[in-house]
């Protein structure tokens, strides 16, 4: 079956019960066993539960993975794979990654034991540099966050697995719609589904898809161990989500597209960061990589300061001020202040996070309305 078939009918099958098209959700946090001492398919919602299953097949199936963990938060299943590490252990991560990644990495890791450093991931032999020989685990996020940059996937496999490491790739982004890291090599897939899975700023998930029945296994215990579980309702809110995500990723991808050329050739605009563009550093390896479009997030930096920028981010009326992203919704903003505030100042400048940057992400309304309040907002 095609991808958007998947989206739909797997781990959607119909009720057997009641021929229900919309299989019931199950809020039991506990199933009745066979005996004492004797399990069933199902015991306690934190080991496994119907509607999460559910959830996990269609997931995995997206993604092409050989299963799926869904958490009660993108941050829940990252801190998750972290935990794959022991103290001693190195962690190497992307320098294009989000705020709450680097905070969990450099704050809350780094301070257990594991040793945490950043490369530049879109500079391979800068990459391969950062390497040690006690790296068990590479992180990337491709397009990064929040400068777009685009990182080649088949080729952080490659240099991963030469040292004996796994790659994890945040794939919240490109979404399984355009992208497919464990096709491309990965070893694992972490998801904040708050964003394009999900779709409607409703629910709060992540999600992890492995590319192995070992790695499942060994993220699942850890995932029982500690708990941090999707409940049943965020589950099918998010099974809902998925059914539409191709159709909404390409829309939202073109009309991404047409705001990205028009505020390139805007005076008022000094930069625009959107791999779809010829100019972008990444441009010809994302049109290797991603498929059916370039992601509906895209950056652009203003002739000004903090200030400047904070007044035309907070002047938009459709695109709302605030953080996430992915959704139908059209969100706008400034990552010195709001998604990257939770980096150190040194790093964010070291990075090139600027204070002049503004982050937009694009929803599904009409694009001539959505360049409209942009071009009334950069007059502000
Ligand atoms: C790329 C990326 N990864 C991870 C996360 C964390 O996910 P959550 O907010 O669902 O915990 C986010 C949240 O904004 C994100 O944008």
């Amino acid at each position: 079956m095609k991808f958007r078939t998947r989206a739909i009918h797997v781990g959607n099958e119909k009720d057997p019960e009641t021929g229900a098209v919309v299989p019931p959700v199950h809020f039991s946090s506990t199933f009745v066993q066979p005996g004492a001492g004797e399990w069933g398919e199902f015991d306690y919602s934190r080991s496994g539960n119907p509607t999460r299953q559910n959830l996990e097949q269609t997931l995995a199936s997206l993604e092409g993975g050989t299963g799926a963990l869904a958490f009660a938060s993108g941050m829940a299943a990252t801190h998750c794979v972290t935990m794959l590490l022991k103290a001693g252990d190195h962690l190497l991560a992307g320098t294009d990654i989000y705020g709450g990644t680097y905070r969990l990495l450099q704050h809350v890791v780094g301070p257990s034991g594991v040793d945490v450093s950043l490369a530049n991931s879109t500079q391979l032999d800068t990459l391969e540099q950062a390497f040690k020989p006690n790296t068990r685990l590479l992180w990337i996020e491709t397009p990064g966050n929040p400068l777009m940059s685009i990182t080649d996937i088949t080729a952080c496999a490659e240099l991963a697995h030469r040292h004996g490491a796994w790659l994890a790739v945040d794939n919240t982004f490109a979404t399984p719609a355009l992208t497919r890291p464990l096709a491309a090599g990965a070893d694992l897939v972490m998801h904040s589904a708050t964003k394009y899975l999900g779709g409607h700023s409703d629910l709060l998930a992540g999600a992890l898809v492995a590319g192995s029945e070992e790695l499942h296994g060994q993220l699942y215990y850890l995932q029982n161990a500690c708990g941090a579980v999707l409940s049943p309702l965020e589950s099918f809110l998010l099974s809902r989500g998925l059914k539409t995500l191709e159709l909404r990723v390409h829309e939202q991808c073109k009309t991404a597209q047409q705001l990205a050329e028009w505020l390139s050739g805007d005076a008022r605009v000094k930069r625009v960061l959107y791999p779809g563009l010829p100019n972008h550093p990444g441009h010809a390896l994302a049109k290797n990589q991603m498929q059916g479009g370039f992601g509906a997030m895209l950056t652009f930096e203003i002739d000004g300061d903090l200030a400047k920028t904070k007044r035309v981010a907070e002047a938009t009326q459709l695109f709302q001020l605030a953080v996430s992203l992915g959704a139908v919704e059209s969100l706008i903003e400034q990552p010195a202040t709001m998604s990257h505030a939770s980096y150190d100042a040194s790093d964010r400048a070291a990075h090139g996070i600027t204070d002049s940057l503004i982050r937009l992400s694009v929803g599904l309304e009409d694009v001539a309305d959505l360049r409209a309040d942009l071009d009334q907002a950069l007059n502000a």
